[in-house]
């Protein structure tokens, strides 16, 4: 007979100590996602059979292209599955490289791409570099939730700057100038913007950079959306300061979320640090994926991802008109990325002066989920939804008589 195994002081000691773990302060200043908890609302209501339509993901419904999948299925196969360059394989690098040169004729030295793991990796990498105990970063609002979680977690101060929709939500130059004091350390954007859709045009780039380097700082500059833009050719801000701190990544335009893959391009200057500091954090980004990633650039993908591009348009001019039918107002046609914000006080529901209870009504009674807009910032965030368009137009049209049904 065997006996149960006695509890040890070992045991014990190593549970009250668990139990009893200081945590980082650190830990304390990140924010969760509100969105997670209508996320984990959503799952719970899919898990009990119910059918919710999910406009709340930030995730395409495209998974990665045929050959991207075959060339990572290729490099499995052969073994090439060995920790790469911190810095990324030298035939990626000079593919984006290359990326630049056809698509914005601009030249980028492949010395100055740094692949990493995501943009997520791109962006924590630059405010690794960059970010200093009280530093204060600017940033727009609404913007990308997770740039505020970097810069604390590097003792640095996020500071919002409110945005108009008539200026297309974009981070304005004089309001910068106006903010920035002797802790200001650069400021943070995303263009096409997550959540507003909206891009900076090429002037409005020009403009803000130009303040930004009068003042000695930085400007980190994302452009994960900036293959997903509608009315216009896209732009990049490298086209206008070679010194911008450029993120980019395979997770969107090219359908490659869970691959964990994107990159950075910085000035000459700043490649050891960020090597150093990617060395140093997680070895080097995935390579089966950068294996994979190197099908990308093939004209056979790139015409693949451009009908794709056709398609999130087509759903974004379905989308506009028919939030608005039932009350939303869409203040700006949102011309890039795959989200429409949209303020909804003025929609006839009892709960819609309050984006997070909204939310909650749309889950609930609708079967839809959004993300409220105090995820993004505290600038009107009440009024304001986020609809993520990275669904079919069926599924849209679904939603949409289904937040018509009880908005009447
Ligand atoms: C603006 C922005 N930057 C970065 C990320 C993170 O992307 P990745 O999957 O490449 O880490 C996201 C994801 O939603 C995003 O919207």
């Amino acid at each position: 007979m065997t006996l149960p195994a006695r509890k040890t002081a070992l045991d014990t000691n190593s549970f009250q100590r668990s139990s009893a773990l200081k945590l980082a302060s650190r830990v304390d200043q990140i924010k969760p996602f509100q969105a997670m908890e209508i996320l984990k609302a959503t799952g719970q209501l899919a898990s009990a059979g119910e059918d919710i339509v999910a406009m709340n993901i930030g995730e395409p419904d495209f998974t990665a292209p045929e050959r991207v999948k075959r060339a990572a299925i290729g490099a499995i196969e052969r073994g090439a599955t060995q920790y790469s360059d911190a810095r990324g394989l030298p035939s990626l690098r000079e593919a984006i490289s290359q990326h630049y040169r056809d698509k914005f004729d601009i030249t980028v030295s492949p010395n100055r791409v740094v692949v990493t793991a995501g943009a997520s990796a791109a962006l924590l990498l630059a405010c690794a570099a960059l970010v200093s105990d009280g530093d204060e970063v600017l940033m727009p609002d609404p913007c990308y939730p997770c740039n505020r979680q970097f810069v604390s977690v590097f003792g640095g101060e996020p500071r919002l700057l409110p945005t108009q929709a008539s200026n297309n939500f974009a981070l304005d130059p004089t309001t910068v100038d106006d903010a920035w004091n002797r802790r200001t350390a650069g400021i943070i954007l995303s263009t096409p913007s997550n959540p507003t859709g909206c891009s900076m045009d090429g002037p409005q780039l020009a403009t803000l950079l130009s303040a930004v380097a009068k003042r000695g700082g930085f400007a980190i500059v994302d452009e994960i959306y900036q293959s997903l833009t509608y009315d216009h050719a896209p732009t990049t801000a490298l086209a206008f300061d070679d010194n911008a701190i450029v993120v980019n990544s395979f997770s969107k335009y090219f359908g490659m979320t869970g691959w964990r893959l994107g990159w950075l391009v910085v000035p000459e200057f700043l490649v050891p640090s960020i090597e150093k500091l990617a060395q140093n954090l997680y070895i080097c980004p995935p390579t089966i994926s950068q294996h994979a990633a190197l099908a990308c650039f093939d004209a056979e993908t790139l015409e693949v991802l451009e009908q794709r591009r056709l398609e999130f348009q087509r759903r974004r001019d379905y989308i506009v008109p028919a939030l608005r039918s039932i009350g939303f107002d869409v203040p700006v046609i949102p011309d890039g990325a795959f989200y429409i914000y949209a303020k909804c006080t003025a929609v006839n529901h009892p709960s819609a002066a309050n984006s997070m209870d909204f939310a909650h009504a749309l889950l609930h009674q609708a079967r839809v989920a959004v993300v409220p807009g105090t995820d993004f910032g505290t600038e009107q965030a009440n009024s304001y939804l986020r609809f993520a368009y990275s669904t079919s137009i069926e599924n849209i049209a679904i939603a949409i008589e289904r937040i018509r049904s009880i908005c009447t």
